[in-house]
């Protein structure tokens, strides 16, 4: 199984209201992380033994370096207790976990990347690993989805590809879903990933679906073991697990990334 890192927090900043850059020096962790996956953080208070699953926004092998995006979930939660821990301390890992997207699918097609609210961190580093894959930026579109103009991470993908964005205010971008946007650019593709609230996944699914087009989605189901044994974190799909027996997947372990076609919603 795979073992605990100690990770040193390097840098945490609130880049917007609620929603944090944690940059942390991880080295085990750094050197074999790729899109999609995700680490479990296990934070000190006793009462929080479980540990949050966070994706990785970035790594970087060279300086053995994390990058995490977090919402903040609430007051007196675990997510809470991260945002206050100060650069210089230390704070035990476990990753990189889960299968991340399979990037490769894409070949030269032309892409989506589609992210929504705290889905969006993830598809950051799949943008970096799209382009080394590629040596190309033409062929991506990287679609954003925010509740208003706080749009956290959209800058950063500029190098990577063209950014659409829809917000739910209308106060940047299309009004509306990251569907609205794609339709309002006229925007095409020939293979999908996507990472967002369960509304948005379902959405993205069903265009997929009625366009053909090949989809990825990273799913998020509450976790507790984070690492495939208690089925805390089961989704429903339509062929039959072979660990279960039954039509459910870990997205813990199976995923998070799965086939869109895969999945019920
Ligand atoms: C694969 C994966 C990747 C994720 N990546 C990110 C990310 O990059 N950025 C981000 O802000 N959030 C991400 N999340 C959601 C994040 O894990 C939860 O917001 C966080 O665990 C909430 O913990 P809490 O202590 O603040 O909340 P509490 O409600 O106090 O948590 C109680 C327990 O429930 C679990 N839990 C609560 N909400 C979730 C949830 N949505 N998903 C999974 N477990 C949950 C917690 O881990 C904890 O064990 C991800 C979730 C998954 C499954
Ligand atoms: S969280 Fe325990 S099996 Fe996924």
């Amino acid at each position: 199984m795979r073992k605990k890192e100690e990770g040193t927090i390097l840098s945490q900043k609130e880049i917007v209201p609620g929603i944090f850059d944690l940059r942390l020096e991880a080295p085990d962790a750094a050197a074999e992380a790729s899109a999609g996956q995700f680490v479990n953080l296990y934070l000190d208070d006793p009462a929080r033994l479980l540990p949050r699953p966070i994706s990785i926004c970035g790594a970087d092998p060279t300086e053995g370096a994390l990058r995490m995006v977090y919402r903040v979930s609430g007051p007196g939660t675990g997510t809470a207790e991260l945002s206050r821990m100060e650069p210089g301390r230390t704070l035990s890992l476990m990753g990189p976990l889960g299968n991340g997207f399979p990037l490769g699918q894409a070949g030269e097609g032309r892409v989506f990347l589609i992210g929504g609210g705290i889905g969006i961190p993830p598809l950051l580093q799949a943008a970096g690993e799209l382009l080394d894959l590629r040596g190309r930026s033409d062929h991506t579109d990287v679609i954003l989805g925010y509740r208003d103009r706080n749009d956290f991470l959209a800058r950063e993908f500029e190098p990577f590809g063209h950014v659409a964005i829809a917000t739910e205010d209308g106060s940047l971008g299309t009004r509306g879903t990251v569907l609205d946007a794609i339709r309002a650019e006229n925007l095409h593709a020939d293979v999908i990933f996507a990472c967002g609230p369960k509304p948005m996944l379902a959405a993205v699914a069903r265009y997929a679906a009625e366009e053909a087009i090949p989809c990825w989605i990273s799913m998020e189901e509450r976790m507790a073991c984070g690492i495939g044994a208690c089925l805390a974190c089961v989704c429903r799909t339509k062929e039959t697990d072979g660990h279960s027996n039954v039509r459910n997947r870990r997205v813990c372990k199976d995923g998070p990334v799965f086939r869109a076609d895969e999945i019920v919603f």
